[in-house]
Parts: C-alpha cells; sequence; structure tokens
C-alpha cells in the first residue's frame, strides 16, 4: 500500500476557524458585495505614526536589510524586558526573551520547547482556535476544560483538580480571553498560580491582550502575583494588539533562560529571526507610551457597550458582558432549532453561514473554540457597522 501522502501529524490539524469565516468574508467583499464582518482578530485603526516611521527610517538603512541574531535585536530584548516591567511589574533580563513572528509563533514555540508525546495539557474551553491545534502538533494531549457564563467563563480551582493527572505538564491560561473576554480577578490569578506551583506543572500564560481590561476590571500578571511559578511559566505577548500591528508580525516569549535557549534553536532551524524592520517598528512602539493604546481601548470600550446592549435586545440571544479584549461572545442556543426562510439552524455553524448567505453578516461560530451554541463578534469595527450588523443579525431573526 502506497504511504499516505500527507503526515499524519499535519492531517490531524483543523483549518482556523477565525481565518476561514474572514477569508469568506473578504472574497465576498471583493466581489462586491455589503458585507459587514465581525469576524477579524485585529484592531481596526492603522498602527501609530511614529512607528510606521521607525519602519520607514530602518528601511532605507543597510544595517535593517540583514539578518538579526536568530532571539532578536539586542536592543529590542532590552526594550521588551522593558517594557514588561513598566507594564506588569514582572522583572526580566533580556536573555529570558525571544522574539518570534508574532504571538502565534511565539505560542507554537512555547508549547514545543516544553511538551512531550502523551503530556496532558490543560485547556480552559471556550479557547482560541489555535491552543488545541499546537498542543496537538507537540504531540501532547489536550484536556479541556469547559467554562460557562456561570463563572465568568473563567476556570475554577475546584475543576482544575479534578483534571490534574501524572501527566499533567502544562496550563494554558490567557485573561483577558479570546474568544470570551473574560477577565481573572487577581486574587483568582494568584490562587491558580499558587495552585500550579504546588502542583509543579507549568504554566503558559497568554498576555496579549494585557492592555484592553475595561471598567473596574484589571490585569494581573502570573508570575507576578504568584512569583513560586516563574521557574515553570513562559509569558507571551507582541505588539498586534495593544498597538495595532498584527500585519508587522511581531511577538515573544519569556521565560526561564534553558526554555529560551531550546526555543531558540528551534525557531533558529525554523524561520531565523523576525523581519529585521518590523523588529524595528517593534522596537519604536515599546519603548513609547501607552497614549495611542488608550485612545483605541475607549473606542473598544464604548463599541463594548453598545454591542453588548444590541445583542441582548434580540429575542434568543445572551450575551455575557465581556471585560477585556475585543469580543462579544454571545449564545444564540435558544435560536437553534428555529427554521428561517425554509432553513433549518441547527447548529452555530449553520447560523454562521445562513447569517453570511442571508443578511451578509460574518460571525464566527463557536464550534472553533470549542464551544458549540455560541459565537464570537470582534466589536474592532467601526461604530455605524457595528449598529447595522447587530441589527441585521436582529432583522434576520426575528
Ligand atoms: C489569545 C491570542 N493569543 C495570541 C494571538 C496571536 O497574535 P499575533 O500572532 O497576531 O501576535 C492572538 C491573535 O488573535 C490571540 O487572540
Amino acid at each position: 500500500m502506497p504511504s499516505p501522502r500527507l503526515s499524519a501529524r499535519i492531517s490531524g490539524i483543523a483549518e482556523s476557524a477565525t481565518l476561514a469565516i474572514d477569508a469568506q468574508a473578504k472574497a465576498l467583499k471583493a466581489s462586491g458585495e455589503d458585507v459587514i464582518g465581525f469576524g477579524a482578530g485585529e484592531p481596526d485603526f492603522p498602527t501609530p505614526g511614529y512607528v510606521v516611521e521607525a519602519a520607514e527610517k530602518a528601511c532605507a538603512l543597510p544595517l535593517y536589510h540583514h539578518y538579526t541574531p536568530a532571539a532578536g535585536l539586542p536592543e529590542l530584548k532590552s526594550a521588551i524586558a522593558r517594557k514588561t516591567e513598566r507594564d506588569s511589574g514582572l522583572e526580566v533580563e533580556p536573555g529570558q526573551v525571544l522574539v518570534s513572528n508574532g504571538g502565534k509563533h511565539a505560542l507554537f514555540n512555547a508549547f514545543s520547547a516544553v511538551i512531550d508525546p502523551g503530556d496532558e495539557v490543560l485547556v480552559p474551553a471556550p479557547y482560541w482556535v489555535s491552543y488545541p491545534e499546537m498542543v496537538k502538533l507537540s504531540g501532547g494531549t489536550v484536556v479541556e476544560l469547559a467554562t460557562t457564563e456561570e463563572t465568568g467563563f473563567r476556570v475554577t480551582i475546584d475543576q482544575l483538580e479534578r483534571a490534574v493527572t501524572a501527566k499533567t505538564k502544562m496550563l494554558l491560561f490567557v485573561s483577558p480571553s479570546n474568544p470570551t473576554g473574560a477577565v481573572y480577578p487577581p486574587e483568582e490569578v494568584r490562587t491558580i498560580g499558587e495552585w500550579a506551583a504546588a502542583k509543579g506543572i507549568w504554566v503558559l500564560t497568554d498576555e496579549i491582550y494585557e492592555h484592553l481590561v475595561y471598567g473596574d476590571n484589571r490585569f494581573s500578571s502570573m508570575p507576578v502575583s504568584s512569583p513560586g511559578i516563574r521557574d515553570r511559566c513562559i509569558v507571551v505577548n507582541g505588539v498586534a494588539k495593544s498597538y495595532a500591528m498584527t500585519g508587522w508580525r511581531i511577538g515573544w516569549m519569556i521565560g526561564p533562560p534553558d526554555v529560551i535557549k531550546a526555543a531558540t534553536s528551534l525557531q533558529s532551524h525554523a524561520t531565523s529571526n523576525a523581519s529585521n524592520v518590523a523588529q524595528a517598528a517593534a522596537l519604536a512602539a515599546v519603548s513609547g507610551d501607552l497614549a495611542a493604546t488608550h485612545e483605541m481601548r475607549e473606542a473598544f470600550d464604548r463599541r463594548r457597550t453598545a454591542m453588548h446592549k444590541l445583542l441582548n435586545e434580540i429575542d434568543g440571544v445572551v450575551c455575557y458582558e465581556p471585560q477585556g479584549a475585543f469580543y462579544c461572545f454571545p449564545s444564540f442556543r435558544e435560536v437553534l432549532g428555529r427554521t428561517i426562510g425554509g432553513r433549518t439552524l441547527h447548529t452555530t455553524l449553520d447560523l454562521a453561514s445562513a447569517l453570511l448567505d442571508h443578511a451578509r453578516v460574518a460571525i464566527v461560530p463557536g464550534e472553533g473554540f470549542g464551544a458549540p451554541g455560541y459565537a464570537r463578534l470582534s466589536y474592532a469595527l467601526g461604530d455605524d457597522d457595528l449598529t447595522e450588523g447587530v441589527s441585521r443579525i436582529a432583522d434576520y431573526l426575528s
């Protein structure tokens, strides 16, 4: 029998649900259709001017036309160390920083550096689509911990206790969360960190939305509140969400020196350094102040309030108030089973497809986030589009 054309490891990987819906919506738009996209996981603002200028200058300098060390420009690693202490209070050496092609690449490196086949990784659900696939690519086993509105989409110590086994290697932690917008209060972050330290398991904590927190909610960094985990803790962050720089592809991981060394070796063979010019842009971003970030946050906060209210006004839609990031994650479970225009909505996959076909609105079905019955709607879009898009959903479902 001929051997399969594709490796078993890669054949088992699902396409990113978020990128798939975004591509469909963009294709419809390109063909002239008036589509409102709630799928995007990126700020709708341009990158701040001073960051673009730094990149323009770098483009003109031959110094930036060449490879950098695989782990990144030394001055960028120092600036990331300073920025980390400023923003989260975590003190790290530049040598504990590995700069990669976006937070996604940093996460991939981090899982690859620590997870062996057979290791179990605790992944609270709803989860960001790429976490489980990355765990699987490392040979690890995903142990899903389902959460609902009842606990504010936050995992509890009881759940963690019930799920932990002798094979548990790591807990994946993210706050603010994509897709739910949940933010763990500082005391819960500390308790979970202390629990992980006592169990001797790793924590991979994704801090990419650290600055996008609203109302009285506060971001808190686990290795700061629970220093006992520092020797087994990896922090992932990047410029994408805080500085509207998704396309520049700069993210990083921060961790104990042995893990950074191992992940740097991996990256040196896989991709070498992240784009030199993009690193120059990231250097300007993290060395500057947070004025542009705070301006975006204000706009997101306004849209968050509007979208949360409008969604809850739709019969059959229940939306928990997001506390961070830029997503609403409403439940459409009461809508499922309805037949609209001869089409029965059995699942949120059906609903997303029907909304794109009949209302020209793109939402991301919860199935990809381990949460069928829900959907993710980004509020990183203009206020008028937001209102029009939600009213199209309301009209379709009425
Ligand atoms: C929770 C989370 N982590 C990491 C990333 C990766 O960000 P990037 O690779 O654009 O830096 C994203 C992007 O959507 C995200 O939502």
